[in-house]
């Protein structure tokens, strides 16, 4: 029987969640809120592939517990899909051929996405840094860095 009671605002929508002591955010959001765009590869916070905003900021979802959530506000790429700066990156990655098998793709469009929206002049070094904390097992990162930089000139 799950025994806290947690509210948070997820993709713009307020929510209520019982969760257990150890759930972990990642869990909620894909088991409970049914996001599977939210994906977990490593389970131990060296991947990146579970990435999701926190009030604005990229955060590990398989390292958070669900409860440290309560009161926050959760992005997912659910809540960005109709945004138009994660559309246009949406458009490059297709161009680019930047999501193969598309596991961390999700992640890597957030990332992108927040740095596009948090920063007013970011070269293709910078978007490196950006998407440094996501592993891409397939692309070799050079795609998915030339289809942010091309929204990131626009
Ligand atoms: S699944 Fe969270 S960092 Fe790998
Ligand atoms: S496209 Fe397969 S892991 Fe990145």
């Amino acid at each position: 029987m799950k025994s806290l009671l947690i509210k948070m605002n997820v993709n713009g929508v307020d929510r209520e969640v019982l969760v257990d002591p150890d759930d972990r955010l990642l869990d909620v959001l894909r088991d409970e809120l049914n996001l599977k765009s939210v994906k977990e590869g490593c389970g131990t916070g060296d991947c990146g592939i579970c990435t999701v905003l926190m009030d604005g900021k990229p955060v590990l979802s398989c390292i958070i517990p669900a409860f440290q959530a309560n009161n926050h506000k959760i992005v997912t790429l659910e809540g960005l899909n109709s945004d138009p700066t994660m559309q246009k990156i949406q458009q490059s990655f297709r161009k680019y051929q930047a999501a193969q098998c598309g596991f961390c793709t999700p992640a890597m469009e957030v990332v992108g996405w927040h740095l596009l929206n948090t920063e007013k002049k970011v070269d293709k070094n910078r978007i490196k840094e950006a998407i440094s904390g996501v592993l891409c097992r397939c692309t070799g990162y050079y795609d998915i860095v030339d289809a942010v930089y091309e929204v990131a000139q626009q």
